[in-house]
């Protein structure tokens, strides 16, 4: 039987498509402008990361590559320290190039920790880390975050790539979920 599927459970939007649409247009300004005269590669992480990759990339200006990888959790708790492995590689190397880390969220740290050293060690030109949600006040991991759209409080948030068990991905805003 192919029962409807029940509303997202949202407590509360944080974020309308139109903010998000309208700062990810800043952020991809402010990127533009530290890149220009250099050609940027976009790395993001399967599967969340690339609703935001795909927005910003759409309005940065400077030459742009883009490529993808996964990553497993070896548990079921996301962002626990050291349990992650990379499940699909990049395609390509980024050996001399000016990489920026396109992530969805930096929680704890740990994940954007392990793919920052992990990138570090191909020999890039420069790395840097580009977020949409940060949500700083549950850091464990110090990491430079270069770009960041929107500082979150300590809810758990889905939309825009976003998921709670692999639903909700694809809301066109950010949300607070009811906890179930
Ligand atoms: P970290 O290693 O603790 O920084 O966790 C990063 C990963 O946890 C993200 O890439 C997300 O997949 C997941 N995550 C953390 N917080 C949330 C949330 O509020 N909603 C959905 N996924 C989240
Ligand atoms: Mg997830």
């Amino acid at each position: 039987m192919n029962l409807p599927s029940a509303p997202p459970p949202i407590e509360r939007v944080l974020f309308t498509a139109e903010q998000i649409e309208a700062r990810i247009q800043e952020v991809a300004a402010r990127i533009s402008a530290d890149f220009e005269g250099r050609e940027l590669k976009l790395v993001a992480v399967l599967k969340g990361s690339v609703f935001f990759l795909t927005a910003l990339a759409r309005y940065i200006t400077v030459p742009l590559r883009v490529d993808f990888l996964a990553i497993s959790h070896f548990t079921n708790q996301p962002g626990a320290p050291g349990l992650v492995r990379i499940a699909k590689d990049l395609d390509d190397a980024i050996e001399g190039e000016h990489v920026l880390l396109v992530e969805d969220i930096v929680d704890t740290g740990f994940t954007t920790r392990y793919l920052l050293q992990n990138l570090a060690g191909r020999g890039p030109a420069s790395l840097g880390i580009c977020t949409l949600l940060d949500r700083t006040s549950r850091r464990i991991a110090r990491i430079p975050v270069n770009y960041s759209c929107f500082e979150i409080p300590d809810r758990f948030v889905v939309g825009f790539g976003l998921d709670h068990k692999q639903l909700y991905r694809n809301l066109n805003c950010i949300a607070v979920i009811r906890p179930d």
